[in-house]
């Protein structure tokens, strides 16, 4: 397995998933433009057979390393991010839910999810892309969603790549994020607004916007339902004082993106 190989398996799975993430890409490409992916990023919970380390195994053998670790408190996440040592891969960000930190409810949902998914499949790095493992109704999954929308996005897609973000510092023509997302909206797409639509400044070194996930018609126990998907990210950043750009994340704006998935 190397590491190309892994990545295009994550982005083939994303496009098939998000069909507008891949037009938007193409629009890029159709513009002249070379895509390069800044991170990706990839969600689960936090548990000792398919948690963050786990996941986190499939990349360091690979050759990336832990760079950076981030709590989001209201959400109940942590993650940490991965660089690779060539530094020219995407950067790996990895986010894991706090299952103790959540009512017994929801906890209870996800211990059931949990159960399901066979020992070792986290153990192979085809997980990283392997969707759901279990039944979910759509009334568990909106039960779950009024407490955790990042809760009710892993149980209706399982474990795949979330997000992709395209790193606009390789962009030529829509090398600002203003400019960047005029043209995605212009094209017909859906901006994350909350927190505006750019999060982070050139004082914290990085700026994000993101689309908002569009509806993904998705199969649970008691039918066919619409549900958000996954969205696609545009990142900007900027030199630190030593002239090198800024490689982490800001938690400030990652937990405003977090919510490109919420329901609208
Ligand atoms: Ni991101």
């Amino acid at each position: 397995m190397s590491i190309k190989v892994l990545l295009q398996s994550m982005w083939q799975d994303y496009c098939d998933l998000n069909p507008s993430a891949k037009k938007i890409h193409d629009l890029f490409e159709d513009k002249g433009e070379t895509v390069v992916n800044d991170h990706i990023a990839l969600r689960t919970f936090q548990h000792p057979k398919l948690g963050l380390k786990v996941l986190a195994r499939h990349f360091e053998v690979l050759g990336y390393k832990k760079m950076g670790e981030y709590r989001f408190e209201e959400k109940k996440l942590y993650a940490e991010h991965f660089e690779h040592v060539r530094g020219e891969e995407p950067k790996i960000f990895i986010s894991e839910l706090e299952l103790h930190r959540l009512s017994p409810f929801v906890r209870d949902e996800c211990e059931k999810m949990i159960a399901q998914v066979p020992a070792t499949a986290p153990l192979n790095y085809d997980f990283l892309y392997s969707g759901r493992h279990w039944t979910m109704s759509h009334a568990t999954y909106l039960a779950l969603a009024a407490e955790s929308e990042y809760a009710s996005w892993l149980a209706a897609f399982g474990f795949r790549p979330n997000h992709f973000t395209v790193s606009v510092n390789h962009l030529s023509k829509l090398a600002d994020l203003p400019t960047l997302n005029a043209f995605v909206k212009q094209n017909g797409y859906v901006l994350n607004a909350s927190g505006g639509e750019i999060k982070g400044s050139v004082a914290v070194h990085l700026e994000q916007s993101s689309t908002m996930a569009r509806p993904v018609l998705t199969e649970f126990s008691d039918g066919k339902f619409e549900v958000p998907g996954c969205y696609y990210e545009f990142a900007k950043r900027y030199p630190l004082a030593d002239g090198k750009l800024y490689q982490g994340f800001v938690e400030k704006s990652a937990d405003k993106i977090f919510e490109s998935t919420n329901r609208q």
